[in-house]
């Protein structure tokens, strides 16, 4: 099939779920009963969710078969070896914690690394800096819940929707080493390498990138987690973009990548592909100390280790996930059909960051240039497209990215992106042809689109619960 111009869905559909459509009167009346906020939309009144890719994909029949097979003893079952000898076989990682998701490895691994440090070199955790090319929302949550700062050490164009490069999820490394001097390197009790890159818009970080963080932090004795959620979306763009790697397969970058990170959290909603499901993993002997003590942590917050946060028949779902998810023309397909959609947008004058991994980031600060920050230019875009076409998408900018706790003033935010993320083989072609269209008469309108204003303003994490009207 090499000369097609076009690759279409490789695979075949046989479950569905029935959506319903609605009329314009009817979704005005459901965005504004949810304080013009999409999180909290029934999703039975969503057309096309694009809200997220997390658990909300099509999983494969090889995926569901497994789940029969589930072991479900509480300790030692079968079906943990199956999961931990995948992660052993595709990673390279000795001792791996299931967890009910991402954020159930963060909860474990940060507050064991934070404490290690405070008890093997005296320090104080209020000095405490841990440095990523970008925090996760929760994981920054967690570190700052730990009594730690987070930083980010990103590159320059990383925001800037006007650039392209290869990897633009990569860290600045000088502003990395600069972050490490600053703190004190005993101070740093981790750092973060997250691929790819999902704030800046599931932007793919090198090889060569992270084996030179790697370097700097084995200079430092600081531990290197890998936040793995999209790791074979980002192997797919090394084996496009990094030189020397185009004859490498999908699974031996991966093999690659982790060599240069000491431990794996994974949330496995992504390219995983599971419902629910999570991972946390240690390389080797040298952190026999961390994963003994993530161990005992994961009793009290997961589960007894050997299950953690999930059931039998999940660990062996998850345990095919994982190489599933790595299918060569499965990431061909799905990095395709982003690509496709920024595309569509691009030529009707919709500025988009460049084609990442899981989702198109529209730059709603060029869409909206009169709505201010403050008012959240890509929030107002958000209900926009909601009433426009029943389609929901979530706000990458002001909102998300909170208020400074000691100061009270809103954290300024490099961009103000509206992410219409792709779930896993749950939408066509033709919904991405729709989600095009629908923005034509967005664009028309834009002028009209008023900024928003807080009716109710929770004082953490807001975008999930605020309630706002138009100014
Ligand atoms: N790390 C990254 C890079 C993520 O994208 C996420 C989740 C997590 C950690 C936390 O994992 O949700 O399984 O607890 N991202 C989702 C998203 C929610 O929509 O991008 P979790």
């Amino acid at each position: 099939m090499e000369n097609f111009k076009h690759l279409p869905e490789p695979f075949r559909i046989r479950v569905v779920e029935p959506v319903k459509t609605t009329t314009n009167e009817y979704r005005e009346k459901a965005i504004l009963e949810s304080g013009m906020n999409p999180f909290l939309l029934d999703s039975e009144d969503v057309f096309i969710d694009l809200l997220t890719d997390s658990g909300t994909g099509a999983v494969t029949q090889d995926m569901q078969a497994a789940m029969l097979r589930g072991d479900e003893a509480y300790s030692g079952s079968r079906s943990y070896h199956a999961l931990a000898n995948a992660v052993k076989d595709i990673f390279g990682y000795e001792f791996t914690i299931p967890t009910h998701q991402g954020r159930g490895a963060e909860q474990i691994y940060i507050p064991v690394l934070i404490s290690m440090r405070e008890k093997e070199k005296g320090l104080e955790r209020s000095k405490m800096v841990a440095i990523s090319n970008y925090f996760f929302d929760t994981t920054q949550g967690h570190t700052q819940v730990n009594c730690c700062k987070a930083k980010n050490a990103y590159i320059e164009d990383a925001f800037d929707t006007s650039v392209n490069a290869d990897f633009k999820g990569n860290f600045d490394l000088d502003k990395l080493e600069y972050a490490i001097q600053e703190a004190g390197p005993k101070n740093v009790p981790y750092i973060v390498s997250t691929i790819t890159c999902n704030s800046a818009g599931g932007q793919p970080v090198s090889i060569a990138n992270l084996k030179a963080v790697y370097e700097i932090a084995q200079r430092y004795d600081i531990p290197v987690i890998m936040d793995s959620a999209r790791f074979a979306e980002n192997a797919y763009f090394i084996q496009q973009r990094e030189p020397g790697y185009q004859d490498w397969t999908i699974e031996a970058i991966t093999r690659e990548t982790y060599k240069y990170a000491d431990g794996l959290a994974m949330s496995a909603k992504k390219d995983a592909m599971v419902q629910m499901g999570g991972l946390l993993c240690f390389k080797n002997e040298k952190f026999l100390d961390a994963y003994n003590e993530c161990r005992t942590l994961c009793v009290v917050q997961e589960g007894f280790p050997t299950y953690g946060g999930l059931e039998g028949g999940a660990m062996e779902r998850l345990a095919v996930g994982l190489y599933d998810g790595m299918r060569q023309e499965w990431l061909a397909y799905r990095i395709a059909q982003v690509k496709y959609l920024v595309d569509g947008l691009d030529e009707i004058g919709v500025v988009c960051q460049q084609a990442g991994g899981h989702a198109a980031f529209v730059d709603a600060g060029k869409l909206l240039p009169h709505v201010p920050p403050h008012q959240f230019p890509a929030h107002a875009l958000a209900c926009e497209l909601y009433k426009v076409a029943g389609i929901r998408a979530v706000e990458i900018g002001s909102l998300l990215q909170g208020r400074d706790p000691e100061t009270g003033k809103q954290y300024p935010c490099p961009a103000e992106l509206l992410r219409l993320t792709i779930p896993r083989a749950t939408y066509t072609q033709s919904h991405m042809d729709f989600i095009i269209e629908a923005f034509e008469k967005v664009k028309e309108r834009a002028a009209q689109v008023k900024g928003l204003e807080f009716v109710y303003e929770p004082p953490v994490l807001r975008h999930f619960t605020a309630r706002l009207k138009e100014v």
